[in-house]
């Protein structure tokens, strides 16, 4: 393919979300609460699942349409076994103009302290971390299998000492949960190497019983941080990018407040997601996906792969977090969009 593709909005085709496993060694509540994945919960079979040479031969016809960034996500992506081999796999992909994508990988940081060196060592560039407190008792209740807080932090510097930064830290919040941590969390990694990012709860899938009362705004974390700490808003690194960035002024670093709920970034969204099973979503939103695993494994050409995922991006219209609540599109459609344990966060 030649030439830029942009999709009905004149939106271009830049990152490339994988999900590569639907399970997770967490419950948290706004994600995978327990009530729904349970034992008898229906995950994926093994069969189902793309192999990390579909995968690989997927990412490399999406590099080749543009891609400059592949996300490894799940569930859980450190859950999914030598997940190393893939890493190499896309590590060595290039773009048209010969470089490398960057290649990252969101995690819940679990697994890190045991992985970190040998992702790094198969060519990963970067992961962020979700961290949704510091105080454990907190930090419990949200991941809801018991998780202490100091393995999570292990993780991130374990990570970060194997150069995989700069490390950013997520931290969904959820009013009524865990924004007495707000604070906590900012002066913990105030002044430190680690990014803070602080994502206002969204109401993506079915099962979190998502309600607008517990969304904080992003506009409330920064006034509680800055009430404290004195903040200054600071330019967007490129354009599309999720984070507005804020700084403190005594140079103690910056944190990200993304505000996918109240301040709706769709107008340069540049997100494609591959769910665990090979189908291909155009948002985060999206009630269905295209089945990419059917046509590999009908044995269809890459030149064929590469024009339905061109005509499929072309045809693209999604903006939903920007018409939420307005009528049909809005929260209300709920029940038939998909997971995102599924497709990847
Ligand atoms: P970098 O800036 O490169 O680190 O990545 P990123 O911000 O694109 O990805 P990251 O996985 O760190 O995204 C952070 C969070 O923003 C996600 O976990 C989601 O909660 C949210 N998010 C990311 N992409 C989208 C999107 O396309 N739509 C919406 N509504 N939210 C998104
Ligand atoms: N709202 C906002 N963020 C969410 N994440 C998962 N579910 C939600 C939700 N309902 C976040 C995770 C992680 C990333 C993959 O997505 O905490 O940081
Ligand atoms: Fe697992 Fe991440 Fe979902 Fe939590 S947010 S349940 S860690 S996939
Ligand atoms: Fe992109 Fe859809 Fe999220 Fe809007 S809601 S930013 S279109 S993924």
């Amino acid at each position: 393919p030649t030439g830029v593709l942009g999709d009905a909005l004149g939106r271009p085709l830049h990152d490339l979300r994988i999900s590569v496993t639907d399970r997770c060694n967490f419950r948290c509540v706004y994600c995978m609460p327990k009530a729904v994945f349970d034992k008898d919960y229906a995950y994926l079979p093994h069969a189902a699942l793309l192999s990390f040479e579909e995968i690989t031969r997927i990412a490399r016809i999406a590099v080749a349409h543009g891609v400059g960034k592949l996300r490894l996500t799940g569930g859980e992506p450190l859950l999914r076994k030598n997940l190393e081999k893939l890493v190499g796999m896309l590590a060595a992909l290039r773009t048209p103009d010969g470089r490398a994508p960057d290649l990252t990988l969101t995690t819940n940081g679990a697994l890190l302290a045991k992985k970190a060196q040998s992702l790094r060592d198969a060519g990963l560039n970067r992961v962020t971390v979700s961290l949704d407190a510091l105080d454990d008792a907190v930090f419990k209740r949200m991941n809801d299998v018991d998780f202490a807080v100091a393995d999570v932090l292990d993780g991130i510097d374990a990570a970060h000492r194997a150069g995989l930064g700069p490390i950013k830290v997520n931290m969904v919040v959820k009013g009524g949960s865990n924004d007495g941590q707000i604070l906590p969390m900012a002066r913990h990694f105030k002044g430190g190497p680690y990014i803070l990012r602080f994502i206002e709860y969204m109401d993506v899938g079915a099962s979190n019983g998502w309600n607008m009362a517990q969304v904080v705004p992003s506009i409330e974390v920064a006034r509680r941080i800055g009430a404290e700490l004195a903040l200054e808003p600071v330019a967007a690194n490129y354009s599309g990018e999720t984070a507005a960035r804020w700084r403190y002024t005594d140079g103690g670093g910056e944190i990200g407040l993304i505000s996918s709920v109240t301040q709706a970034f769709c107008r340069h969204c540049t997100r494609a997601r591959l769910s665990t099973e090979g189908k291909l979503y155009t948002c985060l939103f999206a009630t269905g996906g295209h089945d990419l695993r059917a046509l590999l494994r009908a044995g269809r050409s890459d030149a064929e792969i590469s024009g339905a995922i061109a005509h499929l991006w072309r045809a693209r219209a999604d903006r939903y977090s920007e018409t939420r609540g307005l009528g049909p599109g809005g929260p209300g459609r709920g029940a038939d969009k998909v997971e995102m344990s599924y497709i990847g966060g």
